[in-house]
């Protein structure tokens, strides 16, 4: 028996990163897993990885910033899996990056669209279908350590990682009082090594040097691994977490402990 054995979990941006290997560790533990992302190649491929090693997974394009999409998105788990029981709410996006006094108004808002728009649009669709599914549910928000402090040049993603973690305690509240069985808890990632830390880091500067530094900055020294925010995740979505609700689960090395 897994420790999420049947249950259905959706993970946005499970085509990659954090979201990916939290997909192989919940299909581990017995969940059937539905993966969300923009990118069919990586997510149809996660897909068959998971199915070839005696799992169920299922790709579906989801863009998180686009309601119908999650529509979309739910209709097909309900057809396919017949309930939902998890939603890793996390597709995100690092870029554009800039500070508050030259950040264009139209970057701004291509990052809050992913950020916070989109896991807004997730929470309401999972709360939704989890209820209609008539089986208790969890949702996992990814925020960050930069939703707990701030980053000079990064307001957009600090400013929509802070929505995350505050609309997290909003839901879990609502979920609670109206006698949903429904946790909402948020994980907040340090620095993990994933195409998005890189992708960030070439874009700005020299990516040895600074990840380098980047690793310095946390007090354990290095960066961390997708596995270590996966095993957050398979306990949010599992019972061992069930009088847990409107939480922040911080995985970082120690970095917002300084
Ligand atoms: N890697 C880190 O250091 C770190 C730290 C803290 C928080 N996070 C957060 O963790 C989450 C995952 O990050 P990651 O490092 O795995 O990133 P990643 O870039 O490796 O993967 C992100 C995935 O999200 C998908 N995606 C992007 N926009 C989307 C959209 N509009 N709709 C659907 N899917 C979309 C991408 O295609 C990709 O597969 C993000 O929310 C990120 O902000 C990451």
């Amino acid at each position: 028996m897994g420790r999420v054995q049947d249950k259905v979990a959706v993970v946005s941006g499970g085509a990659a990163g954090l979201g990916a290997a939290s997909c192989r560790a919940l299909a581990r533990e017995g969940a059937k897993i539905v993966i969300g992302d923009l990118r069919a190649e990586p997510g149809e491929a996660l897909a068959g990885e998971i199915t070839a090693s005696g799992g169920q997974a299922i790709f579906q394009h989801l863009d998180v910033r686009s309601e119908e999409s999650w529509q979309a998105l739910t209709e097909r788990t309900l057809t396919q899996f017949g309930k939902m029981n998890v939603l890793f709410n996390n597709a995100g996006v690092a870029l554009p990056t800039g500070d508050v006094e030259h950040l264009s108004l139209e970057d701004w808002h291509a990052v809050m669209a992913v950020n916070s728009d989109g896991v807004f649009l997730g929470v309401k669709h999972a709360v939704r279908t989890i209820r209609r599914s008539g089986e208790p549910g969890s949702i996992i928000n990814t925020s960050s350590i930069m939703g707990l402090v701030g980053m000079a040049t990064a307001t957009a993603y600090t400013a929509a990682k802070g929505a995350v973690r505050l609309l997290t305690k909003t839901a879990a509240l609502y979920c609670a009082k109206s006698g949903y069985d429904i946790r909402v808890n948020s994980i907040h990632p340090g620095f993990i090594s994933t195409d998005m830390l890189h992708g960030t880091l070439a874009h700005t500067e020299t990516t040895e040097r600074r990840l380098k530094e980047i690793a310095e900055s946390t007090p354990m020294g290095r960066l961390g691994e997708p596995m270590d925010i996966a095993y957050g995740v398979l306990y949010l979505a599992s019972d061992e977490s069930k009088y847990m609700t409107g939480a922040e689960l911080v995985i970082d090395g120690g970095y917002t402990a300084q």
